[in-house]
């Protein structure tokens, strides 16, 4: 297939500026789902578990059929692309969502979510198989060598801290408590920062502008939620540990 390079630059420019608008327009609330949801009688609430794995599946499906699809793909990009970003879409979808034990998600959150996973799909697995092409030393690069480390102990992190969130609760109850355990002794979004040294991972070994996009996406839409959970507890828990930081171990 055909490289749309416009189509890739537009939609990179588009992840970064709603990145960047997400900040601005959510500085004083949080998007409406999980504690920090506002419910409007008028909210169509979708169960947890089928919410999530609605929203998620196109950001696997989209990418597994372009690689099915595409005649001569690139072989490092098709590398890259199953063995980070398919990966983690995997989980998301299979393991992550049918587990959650969290509260039921609004509708329009589930759409708006869905979307921006069909087309990111596309724009990673398009840039990926159709447009970048990668040197046959590229496996040798510290960049790819430092970005994939980074990728899978962001996702090993992101999925442990997500276990211990999951457990804090037995089945059918909805309530919060402190977690502890791994990295949530030094920082309330644990599972965040997992996410996030996940994404700038995948962008340091695919030096590509769409990923980067993504990775400045994400800190943009989960760096400032981690930061209203670490208000939250505070506010809700007297004895919430005073040493623990919102995202960044003994920073921030
Ligand atoms: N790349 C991106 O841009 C992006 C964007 C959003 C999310 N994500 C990822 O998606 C995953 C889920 O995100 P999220 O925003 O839903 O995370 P979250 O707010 O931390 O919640 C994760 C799950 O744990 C439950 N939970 C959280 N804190 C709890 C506590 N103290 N006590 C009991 N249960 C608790 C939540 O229940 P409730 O739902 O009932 O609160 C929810 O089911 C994360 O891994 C995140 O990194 C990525």
């Amino acid at each position: 297939m055909h490289c749309y390079g416009d189509l890739v630059n537009y939609l990179c420019c588009g992840m970064i500026l709603a990145g960047l608008g997400h900040i601005v327009h959510h500085r004083k609330t949080q998007p409406s789902y999980g504690r920090h949801m506002e419910l409007s009688l008028a909210a169509r609430m979708i169960p947890a578990r089928l919410a999530w794995f609605i929203q998620e599946m196109p950001a696997l499906l989209v990418p597994l059929l372009l690689t099915l699809t595409s005649h001569k793909p690139s072989s490092m990009g098709k590398y890259l692309l199953l063995g980070t970003f398919c990966i983690h879409y995997f989980q998301r979808t299979f393991i992550y969502s049918l587990l959650t034990r969290g509260k039921p998600f609004p509708l329009s959150v589930m759409v708006s979510a869905g979307l921006f996973c069909t087309v990111n799909g596309f724009l990673q697995g398009h840039y990926l198989l159709h447009c970048v092409h990668f040197d046959d030393e590229w496996s040798a690069d510290y960049r790819f060598k430092t970005g994939l480390l980074l990728f899978y102990i962001g996702m090993a992190i992101n999925i442990h801290s997500d276990y211990i969130l999951r457990n804090l609760r037995k089945p059918g109850e909805v309530v919060y408590k402190i977690p502890t355990g791994g990295l949530f002794e030094y920082v309330s979004g644990a599972n965040y920062l997992g996410e996030i040294v996940e994404w700038f991972g995948y962008a340091l070994a695919t030096w590509s502008l769409p990923a980067l996009s993504f990775a400045v996406f994400s800190l943009c839409f989960i760096g400032p939620r981690a930061y209203y959970h670490h208000r939250f507890y505070k506010e809700k828990f007297n004895d919430y540990p005073k040493f623990r930081k919102a995202l960044i171990p003994f920073i921030l």
